[in-house]
């Protein structure tokens, strides 16, 4: 029972939260690799930025390398979510890797972008983080054709060759008002830059962000679920804190939460980022729970009911199986 100086403890749940519609089919596309051909079967790089699906993974004999040639000649190799370069589909070829690619659609979608505008010989500004696998791969169609660009710091170092033919794509996963920032900034410099035939930074990372917009005055803190390395988990605490939340963390477990965290904390904001199990979501609501946070309200920004189906090489090969 709350005495007069207890504050009244809540939760508000975000959603959407966790899983994208890339994640998932990433996720299964290993599942049923180890089902149809056995352990061990490679990864390269982290199938998605989530320490506990990785370590779930590795438990049923998945294997991640960071690079290719770590592989053994003709084994089986899946490609992560965040995609790669083409440069990397010849060194498998090299190595006569069974290739299977879990590239999410959507970051495949860039691809195809940055490979159609270096074609018209376009200078293509990549908005993105230096170093993200994601902006790695993107980078690596068009490398003498695209220009990184890691956020609105970054624009006065941006040259190009033709300021009448310049466009702007970006990574998946960024902030979405970080990047109209960039982009305002990019147009200052170039007004006849064009933008992307659609937007990049994908659904489900304007709706975890949307979700925490609406929640993050009302929280004293938020709790957001994800890895450190993970682009869109990371952006959702800087969201919630632009917005107004007056604290705000990245656990990848519900044991990583200090309950000195919760002193005077009536409002604890809950989300997690696009490659985070639900598993991982609970573990914290029972953590709060514990603790008196056992009123959890939903705040709903959105419906998603996206689904991609898997790779083809997994798709003929379960039809094959039967
Ligand atoms: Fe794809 Fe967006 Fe998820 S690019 S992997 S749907 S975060």
């Amino acid at each position: 029972e709350p005495t007069e100086n207890e504050p009244v403890k809540r939760v508000l749940l975000a959603a959407p939260r966790g899983y994208c519609a890339g994640v998932d089919r990433a996720v299964v596309t290993v599942e049923k690799a180890l089902e149809l051909y056995g352990p061990p079967v490679y990864v390269r790089k982290q199938i998605v930025h989530n320490k506990h699906v990785v370590t779930t993974l590795e438990k049923r004999g998945a294997i991640f390398v960071d690079e290719t040639e770590q592989v053994p000649e003709g084994a089986t190799v899946v490609f992560s979510a965040h995609g790669v370069a083409p440069v990397v589909h010849e060194e498998a070829q090299a190595l006569s890797l069974k290739t299977i690619d879990a590239t999410c659609p959507l970051v495949t979608k860039v691809h195809r972008e940055a490979v159609r505008f270096a074609n018209e010989d376009y200078d293509i500004l990549l908005i993105g983080h230096e170093g993200h696998e994601e902006v790695i791969g993107t980078s690596g169609e068009a490398p003498e054709h695209i220009t990184l660009v890691d956020g609105p710091e970054d624009v006065a170092n941006v040259t190009v060759r033709d300021p009448e033919k310049v466009v702007w794509l970006s990574q998946t996963t960024l902030s979405v008002d970080e990047t109209l920032e960039t982009v305002r900034l990019l147009r200052e410099r170039f007004p006849a830059m064009q933008d992307p035939p659609s937007d990049d930074i994908c659904y489900a990372t304007q709706n975890r962000q949307l979700a925490v917009k609406q929640m993050a005055a009302d929280c004293d803190l938020m709790i957001v679920v994800g890895s450190r390395n993970s682009s869109n988990s990371v952006r959702l605490v800087e969201v919630a804190l632009e917005h107004g939340a007056r604290a705000g963390h990245l656990v990848d477990y519900a044991e990583e939460i200090d309950e000195s965290w919760l002193d005077g904390v009536a409002t604890v904001g809950v989300t997690s980022g696009a490659s985070v199990p639900e598993v991982l979501v609970r573990g914290v609501l029972d953590f709060l729970g514990e603790r008196g946070y056992a009123d959890v309200r939903p705040v709903v920004a959105a419906e998603e009911s996206l689904v991609f189906s898997l790779p083809n090489e997994i798709r003929r090969d379960l039809k094959a199986a039967g």
